[in-house]
């Protein structure tokens, strides 16, 4: 019914993933497993709201109407048992901009921003851009994934002004527990440091895991929180670009707004309004089937590892279509590991020292592609180190 398993060409459609890997890796014969986006059309009817919106011919410049928000506030409320006031809601080009126009209205040069590591790189990139000082606070690896270490955060957070949540997080695919959140937003209420949460994969939390947005858990959060989300993760829509932020108290949001007003922004385009709306009115089931099919790709890679590549220790992801795998075990260092992937391998991957000092001697794949595919990139890394002694 959805066509997930379809192999569909996207070389030439100026395409990060695909077309941009000779200026990223130095070769153009890699598998490119790398970037977080998915090798899956979108929802038929976000390509049909779209087919509609191109024919009309004209594309001049646009509002955002109410009944995007509506959208928004109904699939929060579906998906995440979230009830948000449509009032709260500002839109964005994206989860990136947004994080940086919140660093900017909520901060100010020289204060301190936490961010847990290892992380998505643009979310500590955009602090040392922003001439704020980076406080990392280390996650622990466990038995299932990655945690706080809630020492290293206590001794940082009488200093800091904001701390960068991500949630789920990237890379690990560890959705945080209620508990944890509670805990966490106790801490940043007491301290009274202001959180930003990116919760841009929340909607590919993987059941049984069930995904708690941090401001839902108390008025007082909500109120001392952001809220960053979008559409395009969802439903690989990046190329419209478009993104929600939920801010619930009206001064931040003023403050927010300033920024963007600033910078010129007002507006999205037409097809990012069209396309956003009619996935998050249309697409549950889409998604729904989605992620039966992202599970099993994640079954499948952890089981292949285990029997090909034992030293690798594959983080199971409760979110996101990333697997964040520990290489460690093979001895190698990164500069090595890299050279094996794109030379022998002919395989592109996340490499961890991207995603800050904690990462390295792991790999981020992105398994969001239709099976062959991702058989295919498998077979290329059991080559790229078949022949190591430990293996
Ligand atoms: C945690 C996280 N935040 C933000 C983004 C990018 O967001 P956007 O494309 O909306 O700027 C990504 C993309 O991979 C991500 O993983």
């Amino acid at each position: 019914m959805f066509p997930f398993d379809r192999v569909i060409d996207r070389r030439g459609t100026l395409s990060v993933k695909w077309d941009d890997v000779h200026r990223v890796f130095g070769r153009e014969d890699v598998w490119p497993m790398w970037v977080a986006d998915m090798d899956f059309p979108a929802p038929k009817e976000v390509q049909e709201a779209l087919r509609q919106r191109v024919e009309h011919g004209v594309f001049g410049y646009t509002v955002i109407p109410d009944s995007l928000k509506e959208a928004v506030c109904q699939w929060l409320e579906r998906r995440h048992d979230w009830t948000i006031d449509p009032s709260w809601l500002v839109f964005a080009h994206g989860v990136v901009p947004a994080v940086a126009a919140a660093i900017e209205a909520f901060s100010e040069p020289g204060d301190r921003i936490i961010v847990f590591s290892p992380v998505y790189r643009p979310l500590f990139d955009l602090v040392r851009r922003h001439d704020r000082t980076l406080l990392f606070s280390p996650l622990r690896l466990e038995e299932d994934n990655y945690a706080i270490d809630w020492d290293d955060l206590e001794r940082k957070l009488p200093d800091a002004k904001l701390l960068i949540l991500c949630h789920p997080h990237n890379p690990g695919g560890k959705s945080w527990t209620k508990e944890e959140l509670e805990r966490l937003g106790e801490l940043c209420l007491k301290h009274g440091v202001f959180v930003l949460s990116d919760e841009i994969h929340a909607d590919l939390t993987l059941p049984p895991a069930k995904h708690t947005p941090f401001a839902s858990l108390h008025p007082e959060l909500a109120a001392q929180s952001a809220t960053f989300r979008a559409p395009t993760k969802t439903f690989n829509l990046a190329g419209l670009q478009a993104a929600e932020v939920i801010l619930p108290d009206e001064s931040r949001r003023r403050a927010f707004r300033l920024v963007q007003q600033r910078h010129g922004f007002f507006t999205l385009n037409a097809f990012a309004i069209v396309g956003a709306e009619a996935a998050y009115r249309h697409g549950g089931p889409w998604l729904d089937a989605l992620l039966d099919y992202l599970r099993q790709n994640i079954d499948m890679t952890v089981a292949y590892l285990a029997e090909h590549l034992p030293p690798l220790r594959p983080v199971r992801p409760q979110a996101t279509y990333l697997v964040w795998i520990d290489c460690r075990g093979l001895g190698l260092s990164e500069a090595e590991l890299k050279r094996r992937l794109l030379e022998t391998g002919k395989l592109a991957v996340e490499f961890g020292s991207k995603f800050g000092q904690e990462g390295v001697g792991f790999i981020r794949l992105n398994i969001a592609c239709p099976r062959p595919t991702l058989e295919e990139g498998l077979r290329r890394l059991a080559t790229a180190l078949r022949y190591i002694d430990a293996i």
